[in-house]
């Protein structure tokens, strides 16, 4: 096996910190490590910063293009984590449609300073796309069968689109029909039957991981 040391890191982009989509990362994770990456996971939510505050920093024609946002709060030592790392896999539940407001902001701070609206006469893009193997894991509420009627193959993965024209390669991951609250006794909640959610969760939320598992594992072997 090809001795390259490969870096691997997980962001968190929900609030929770023991649940689907942290399930999901830690599956994917465990997937990078069998296949031999140094990995990390880090919570968005433990982080107090904005999305881009469009400074223009990053696209300035003498810029130093180093792929790092030039603002400097507590995201950047992520983001100079990002820059160096081969596989980055961004986690995220499903609010209302979209990935969380953090997830959001982040992919901004990622993006910008990575992407070039300056293309040559051939069309072809003066910065050089930084090659990383990237991916999002997607956790919700809603059945696989509905996410066509809601339209989240498109809305979501928008985000995979954005991250495969910055870095060259990206997937989506989508886990389903999610057991969502600790205890549903507890909540109103009458459009969810606790007993379909708990058997999706016993028989499916298991591929679901097995499924993290090869994608952590797949991304770590395409970036060797
Ligand atoms: C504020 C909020 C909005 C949500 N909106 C949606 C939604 O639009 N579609 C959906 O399928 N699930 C939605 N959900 C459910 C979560 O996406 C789902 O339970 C997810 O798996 C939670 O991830 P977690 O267990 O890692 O927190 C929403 C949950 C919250 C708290």
């Amino acid at each position: 096996m090809d001795s390259k040391t490969v870096r691997a890191l997980f962001i968190n982009g929900g609030p929770r910190k023991r649940n689907n989509t942290v399930q999901m990362l830690q599956s994917a994770m465990r997937g990078a490590a069998e296949g031999g990456a140094d990995t990390e996971l880090i919570h968005l939510y433990d982080i107090p910063f904005t999305g881009c505050k469009s400074c223009f920093a990053c696209q300035l024609k003498n810029a130093k293009a180093d792929g790092v946002c030039a603002l400097r709060d507590d995201l950047r030592p992520v983001l100079e984590k990002a820059k160096e790392a081969d596989v980055i896999v961004i986690g995220s539940p499903v609010y209302f449609s979209y990935p969380t407001g953090a997830t959001r902001s982040f992919l901004e701070r990622l993006l910008f300073p990575n992407f070039t609206y300056d293309y040559d006469a051939q069309g072809n893009r003066r910065r050089p796309i930084r090659e990383k193997q990237t991916a999002m894991i997607f956790t919700m509420n809603i059945a696989e069968k509905d996410m066509p009627e809601w339209n989240y193959p498109v809305l979501l993965g928008s985000c995979a689109n954005q991250l495969r024209e910055n870095f060259g390669h990206s997937e989506t991951l989508y886990a389903c029909d999610t057991y969502q609250f600790p205890d549903y006794s507890r909540y109103a909640v009458s459009v969810f039957r606790e007993e379909d959610k708990r058997r999706h969760h016993d028989e499916h939320f298991p591929i679901d991981l097995q499924n993290a598992f090869q994608l952590g594992l797949r991304l770590v072997a395409s970036a060797r």
